[in-house]
């Protein structure tokens, strides 16, 4: 979901439309704003659909002058995407407006309170509860800050809630809790948003908000209390990237531009962390006691970060020498894992804001575990609730599927690896890897420049594929698992990825004649033996019909006669091919799902954010 809120001196339709606009990466199914309008009156419009829908209804509405407003985008978890459970929702005779992100968990017992009151509800959301609740509140109290204090302490659940009302203009009042929202500065005029997106153009200087915080912003001044209304002084920060950054420039979409984009999204995710052959972080100085004298990682993440995970898993047992195990957040967090002060749990997480790995940081500090967060979004939820955070400096990414953020999340665990490495005293010299990262991005600029157009021929030749499989071994595991899963994200072609080894322990049963598999073949300079059992598992499946697209580095005869179509990668250290290995396979999805007609920026049915469990 997305929220945005205005307060200032311009027209705010058209602040809080851009805004949401520039938020519809997050996904969404439902879009609405509430302003006040030129006539002091509360003016609403809310349609299931696109933002298109919206601004097409919106016609020549009164709204449109009105200069203090909220806006939203909705994907529906409780109820479907209809106009009446879009938001913003109305209280207090229309005169008071809601919106919201997240559950609230205890809306049943809410709204039974509220209907013994005589309350009228329109829709089956929670946030019609709350937006009641407010409506109540401030009859009562005759004051929005304090209605709306009154009613955050009423909720349980995660939530980020906006309101404002008709006869208090010029004041937006806002609240997080487990749910993401930051505050833009501007010179007589204030910004709320999910993250700084909705409001970049206007503004780069922001406020984090953090936990249980409760926000109000007027043209002229940004207050933020805990729940109590004791008074908190919010973290400034300075957004990294312009609002350039996230549009889509000449590109056909978000996702070509970003796949575009490794070459610097490694480099700027490397800069600043090798020091003489070595790899210091610092953000990590002083906290040497995270990675000494604990005996276990487990790194947790969902969807294509916990990908990144499992290359993670490789490198930090190599360098670090301490047992790592993965796990996907939604799972760890419901069980009763062996974890306590000699754990360290590092999450990874583009926007961090992910409700199910949250979850699982929050879990693992109560257990005492210590924590890292790897993230890609700054004054995002995930990095505040952890003891340290390493920042990926990918840029904005907006499409749906991840790409940048991926190589960039892999890029980090890589550095993070070698940096623990030196501190727990188990990498002595670094300075060979050191090189490796270094030359990261040129190889992948090579990467695009040299298979990108053979690469999406070899999948518009495949339109009418119904299914793919991946193999790999090692490193290359992962990287077979996120290729099938950039097919099934934006293509909606069946796909799966499997171990190499583990192929003829089941899977090797779907093959048929014609059966395209994609096989990431490690370079045999690393391991001749891993190298000939992948090279064997080609051979089994070539025996049996399928259609063999390698990857392999340059250079690598061996596999040549085995394959129908080679994709060449350069040469690189074990633990660095997967970052390039993964190039092929996300223009592999995306041309196939260009070729297909399909959005490959918004999938059907997927959230760039899902701030849900
Ligand atoms: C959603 C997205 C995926 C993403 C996952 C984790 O499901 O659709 O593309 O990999 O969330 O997102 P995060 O922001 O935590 O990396």
């Amino acid at each position: 979901c997305g929220i945005v809120g205005y307060v200032g001196p311009r027209p705010s339709q058209d602040i809080l439309l851009a805004g949401l606009a520039r938020l519809e990466y997050r996904g969404y199914d439902s879009a609405g704003i509430a302003v006040i309008d030129e006539s002091g009156d509360l003016g609403m419009r809310k349609k299931a659909g696109k933002l298109s829908v919206l601004r097409d209804s919106l016609g020549d509405a009164t709204l449109a002058a009105g200069s203090t407003g909220i806006g939203h985008t909705r994907w529906a978890t409780h109820g479907g995407p209809t106009d009446e459970n879009a938001h913003p929702h109305l209280a207090d005779d229309d005169k008071l407006a809601v919106i919201h992100n997240g559950i609230i968990e205890n809306f049943a017992v809410l709204r039974d309170e509220l209907l013994a009151d005589g309350v009228a509800f329109l829709s089956e959301t929670d946030t019609e509860v709350a937006a009641a609740l407010l409506g109540r509140e401030y009859r009562e109290t005759g004051d929005l800050e304090k209605a709306f204090r009154n009613v955050v302490n009423r909720l349980e659940g995660a939530f980020t809630l906006l309101a404002l009302h008709q006869d208090q203009p010029g004041l937006v009042v806002g609240a997080r809790r487990n749910s993401p929202l930051v505050i833009g500065l501007g010179e007589g005029e204030n910004f709320l948003g999910s993250d700084v997106a909705a409001f970049v153009e206007h503004t780069r200087n922001a406020l984090a908000i953090g936990q249980d915080q409760i926000v109000s912003i007027t043209p002229d001044a940004v207050t933020v209390t805990d729940f109590a209304g004791t008074p908190v002084e919010p973290e400034p920060f300075e957004v990294s990237w312009d609002a350039a950054a996230a549009d889509k420039g000449g590109w056909s979409s978000f996702m070509a531009k970003e796949v575009s984009e490794q070459p610097e999204a490694i480099a700027n995710t490397i800069r600043g962390r090798l020091q003489d052959g070595q790899v210091v972080i610092p953000e990590l100085d002083g906290l040497d006691d995270l990675f000494v004298g604990i005996n276990r990682v487990i790194i947790t993440a969902c969807g294509t970060a916990s990908y990144a995970a499992l290359v993670g898993k490789y490198a930090i047992e190599q360098w670090a020498r301490v047992p790592v195990d993965v796990e996907l957040a939604h799972e760890f967090r419901y069980r009763d894992p062996v974890i306590g002060d000699d754990t360290l749990v590092v999450s990874i997480s583009q926007s961090g804001e992910t409700m199910d790995t949250l979850m699982a940081v929050k879990y693992a500090r109560e257990r005492g575990a210590r924590t890292l967060s790897i993230c890609n979004t700054q004054g995002a939820t995930i990095p505040r609730e952890s003891d340290a955070v390493v920042y990926t400096h990918a840029g904005p990414e907006v499409a749906v599927a991840s790409t940048k953020a991926f190589s960039a999340q892999i890029t980090a665990l890589l550095l993070l690896g070698l940096h623990m490495g030196r501190v727990r005293g188990t990498v002595a010299d670094a300075s060979t890897d050191v090189a490796e990262l270094q030359a990261l991005p040129d190889k992948i600029a090579r990467v695009l420049n040299e298979e990108q157009e053979h690469v999406a021929q070899l999948a518009r030749w495949m339109a009418d594929t119904r299914s793919v499989l991946f193999l790999g071994r090692h490193v290359g595991y992962p990287i077979a698992l996120e290729g099938a899963l950039k097919l099934k994200e934006i293509s909606y072609i069946h796909a799966e990825g499997f171990a190499a080894g583990e192929l003829k322990h089941g899977p090797i049963a779907l093959i048929e004649p014609g059966q395209p598999v994609f096989v990431l073949v490690p370079s045999p300079r690393h391991s001749a033996l891993v190298h000939s059992k992948v090279v064997s598992n080609i051979q089994e499946i070539r025996a049996r019909g399928a259609r063999v697209i390698v990857v392999a580095e340059e250079g690598d005869a061996a596999v040549l006669p085995y394959a129908d179509e080679v994709i060449h990668i350069p040469l690189a250290g074990a633990m660095f091919e997967p970052v390039l290995a993964v190039v092929p396979l996300q223009i592999f999805a995306m041309a196939l799902a260009t070729a297909k007609g399909l959005d490959v920026d918004q999938p059907r049915n997927l959230a760039k954010s899902v701030t849900v469990e």
